[in-house]
């Protein structure tokens, strides 16, 4: 039994039960009729929303869990009982592809209420933004957005504190590809005693497809340095005021995100700045030549850089970040660092495609390989990731054969979608040595 969710006691309110579309589908509902819903369909909340029926407290207490199916009557309108205390169900399954960030934020009030949340690549019309937007709905403390373009930085926060002009929205301009920049921007995080801790942390910002291979002024390849390295310093610099969230919070509920992709391979560790023609790699290591010749690429072999490699490769590290990170500050500390794929958004991450990849694009979207889907449902598995209760328990499981069970999410459920190397542990331990080397400093927590 997992907790459903809150309403404060002594509160007249209307409590509603909901069932996603399968369960519902093939039963009529309304009010006075009968119908079947098995426990772990389903979920309580004080809002209202699609597919969902008022039912009153007794009969939520007629189908505590341990049935397997209960058949319920739908209450006639009007009849609501009080409601008093917390209740506690199974596990929901209330959120999918299409659910919206906005819901779950609304799902999960009290895991937001009163939080310092810090998002990192935030940008009207990119994801970013519409995960600042879910938080912000429900009453943080603080939000803190982080950006390398001022205008970008600027236009967010003008239009975000339009819309929750009761939220504290601080921005942060760190440029996450170079490291003295994230030490800057961590810096300040740090000395801001009026932030005195963060709750949830989501590593969002990422470039794609940088068309030539580029090496930063830190000497590390461009997307790398900046989905991986950068997010991983900054994590690791801003670090105590994590812990100090995680001390006065219940184990779990502290959290760092990130948030990855859907084509992730294993690092390239004897070449991990593309140095090297992909053929001379050792076999593992090599690409999957075939999803690169799909998108496009020819002489793949022979090439050493391969733009959409080099975001596969990054986005990899972001869930190995995450095994990693686990093992050190669970246990100890009751942070969850975890990863998602948040399905395939309309956004500026497109900017660097080549005509070919756009056109592959084009011809795997007509053949029904990925549909576009909004901002607000990219959003949804981070704010998912962030907030649900139940990401907080079992971390680093091995599940039905699969390596640190959790680490990774898509379409707002955790998932087996990530390659073995991706979720490895030991692939994620050579890659915070790495990473060690890389900034020139240890992070031991
Ligand atoms: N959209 C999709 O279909 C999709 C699919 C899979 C994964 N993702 C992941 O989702 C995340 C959000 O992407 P998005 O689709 O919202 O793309 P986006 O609109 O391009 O947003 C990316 C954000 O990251 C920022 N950023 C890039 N490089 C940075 C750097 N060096 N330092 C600081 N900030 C930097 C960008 O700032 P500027 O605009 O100022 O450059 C922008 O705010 C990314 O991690 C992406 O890899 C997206």
């Amino acid at each position: 039994m997992r907790e459903g969710g809150k309403i404060p006691d002594g509160v007249w309110t209307d409590v509603f039960l909901v069932a996603d579309e399968e369960t519902l589908a093939d039963e009529s509902i309304g009010p006075g009729k009968y119908y079947k819903v098995a426990p772990a369909m389903f979920n309580v909340f004080r809002k209202e929303s699609k597919d969902m029926v008022r039912i009153s407290t007794p009969l939520m207490r007629a189908i505590h869990p341990g049935d397997d199916a209960a058949a319920m009557p739908v209450p006639k309108e009007g009849k609501y009982a009080r409601f008093d205390g917390e209740i506690s169900f199974p596990l929901p399954r209330q959120f999918n592809e299409a659910t919206e960030a906005l819901e779950v934020a609304k799902a999960f009030p009290d895991q937001i209420r009163g939080k310092t949340v810090m998002i990192t690549g935030v940008n009207v019309g990119g994801l970013g933004f519409t995960t600042a937007q879910a938080f912000a709905s429900q009453s943080p403390a603080h939000v803190i957005i982080v950006g390398r373009t001022p205008e970008k930085l600027q236009a967010s926060l003008d239009a975000l504190r339009a819309e929750f002009p009761d939220v504290d929205f601080r921005s942060l301009q760190i440029e996450l590809g170079i490291q003295k920049s994230v030490r800057v921007g961590a810096a300040e995080f740090l000395s801001w005693t009026d932030v005195p801790e963060l709750n949830i942390l989501v590593n969002n910002a990422g470039i794609m497809c940088v068309p030539e291979r580029t090496i930063t002024t830190d000497g590390i390849e461009i997307t790398f340095a900046t989905n991986h390295i950068g997010h991983w310093l900054l994590a690791n610099l801003i670090m105590p005021k994590l812990i100090k969230a995680s001390v006065s919070n219940p184990k779990g509920t502290t959290r760092v995100v990130n948030v990855s992709s859907g084509l992730t391979t294993g690092i390239r560790w004897s070449d991990i700045n593309f140095e090297k023609a992909n053929k001379d790699l050792p076999a593992v290591e090599q690409p999957p030549y075939e999803l690169f010749r799909a998108f496009g690429y020819t002489d793949v072999e022979e090439k050493s850089y391969l733009p959409l490699d080099g975001y596969n490769r990054s986005k990899t590290a972001n869930i190995l970040f995450g095994v990693a990170a686990n093992k050190m500050l669970y246990d100890k500390y009751g942070i969850v660092t975890m990863a998602l794929h948040p399905g395939a958004i309309f956004t500026e991450l497109s900017r660097n495609f080549s005509d070919k990849m756009t056109e592959a694009l084009e011809v795997m979207m007509n053949n029904g390989v990925f549909s576009w889907r909004s901002q607000g449902a990219g959003a949804a598995t981070s704010l998912v990731a962030s907030l649900d209760p139940k990401l907080g328990v079992g971390i680093g499981e091995m599940v039905n054969g699969s390596d640190n069970y959790g680490a990774f999410m898509y379409d707002c459920q955790i998932s087996d979608k990530a390659g073995p190397l991706a979720v490895s542990s030991e692939e994620a331990d050579r890659l915070w040595k790495l990473s060690e080397e890389l900034v020139k400093q240890e992070f031991n927590w």
